[in-house]
């Protein structure tokens, strides 16, 4: 079964050819860094205008790399949320016209559960359940209890910024581009993380649930009341910024992980890049057996998407064309 996969919900505009929910026939995704850079940050305007442009050229391209035609094309799949709402809304017009147009059968995704089933096609086998799912990207944070595919509990969540959006924010501060992850990271490996002290916010609510806002704003006054120019002192701030966010999940997963007892973890999301992060939890938390997504499925892709699209359709057949729509957030059991 070959499904066309379809994922606009932030700043990167994708389409995937998966043939069966494993074989990634094609991965075609257009990033918008270059136009985001400039702020800061992702503009929801700017993303929704870059997007309209690229999506079919975009669809064009997959398809041409996968050596398909359309009408070869037996599903479509696009993700409609948790994102923003303009930019999820040309993904899923998208694949409504193709999907109207084609008479083809389309499924709408959750992009967070994508992010897990990412780890699944990314060559790990033999995967059992129950296990913790972990995501860390730009937008979320959250622990999750995978009973098996479609069936999930949610353990805990951030209070506030995302792990991803906290890495952007102090590169922010210190004035170094974005995406910040990658350049944080690799500052961090220059720094002595023992130089500043900094804390992670815990949760009265849950042990499971994150917050990093007071840790980003630690990191502001710090480097308001330092030497702003000096080169080790910059490094020694992000040192010190990604031990204790990189702990703070080692924590709140271990936790999990004795709490429901899971000994399998399934990384998803654009922070797992991070390789201090694998480095964590190889070297303090060896019996969990964590399961990493390859750097090509970590980050906003379309094959998650068409992967677990095929699975979903097997599971519960089409999405209703009509009441498909855009959702900015959904709660992570409505899958
Ligand atoms: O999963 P993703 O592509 O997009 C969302 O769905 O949000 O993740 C992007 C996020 C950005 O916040 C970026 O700074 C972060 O992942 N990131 C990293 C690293 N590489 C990407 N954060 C820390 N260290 C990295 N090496
Ligand atoms: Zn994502």
């Amino acid at each position: 079964m070959l499904v066309l996969g379809i994922e606009s919900t932030c700043d990167e505009t994708a389409a995937s050819v998966v043939s069966s929910g494993k074989t990634i026939l094609s991965q075609v995704v257009s990033s918008q860094i270059d136009l985001h850079t400039l702020y800061g940050g992702v503009v929801p305007e700017l993303a929704c205008r870059r997007h309209m442009e690229v999506i079919l050229p975009v669809v064009d391209d997959a398809l041409v790399k996968a050596e398909i035609t359309i009408e070869e094309v037996d599903l479509i799949a696009v993700s409609y949320g948790p994102g923003l709402v303009g930019p999820l809304l040309i993904g899923i017009n998208t694949a409504k016209g193709l999907a109207l147009a084609l008479q083809k059968p389309i499924v709408a995704v959750n992009h967070i559960e994508a992010h897990l089933y990412a780890v699944m096609m990314s060559g790990h086998t033999e995967i059992s359940f129950p296990a913790l799912g972990v995501i860390l990207s730009g937008g979320h944070t959250a622990i999750v209890l995978i009973n098996n595919l479609g069936d999930y509990l949610l353990i805990g969540q951030t209070a506030d910024d995302a792990v991803g959006e906290a890495f952007d924010k102090v590169a922010k501060i210190l004035g170094l581009p974005y995406p910040g992850g990658p350049e944080v990271e690799a500052l961090a490996k220059k720094g002595d993380s023992k130089k500043l002290k900094f804390r992670s916010g815990a949760c009265k609510d849950s042990p499971f649930n994150f917050s990093f806002s007071g840790l980003k704003t630690a990191v502001l006054y710090a480097h308001k009341k330092g030497d702003a120019l000096c080169p080790q002192f910059r490094a020694d701030i992000c040192a010190a910024f990604q031990e204790t966010a990189l702990n703070d999940i080692l924590l709140k997963v271990s936790r999990a992980a004795e709490a429901y007892n899971c000994r399998t973890v399934l990384f998803g999301g654009g922070v797992t890049n991070n390789l201090a992060l694998r480095k964590t939890f190889e070297e303090k938390a060896p019996e969990l057996r964590c399961l990493w997504p390859t750097r090509a499925l970590s980050l906003d892709n379309a094959s998650m998407i068409a992967g677990l699209g095929y699975h979903i359709y097997r599971q519960k057949g089409p999405s209703d064309l009509a009441t498909l729509d855009a959702k900015t957030r959904i709660p992570f059991n409505a899958g």
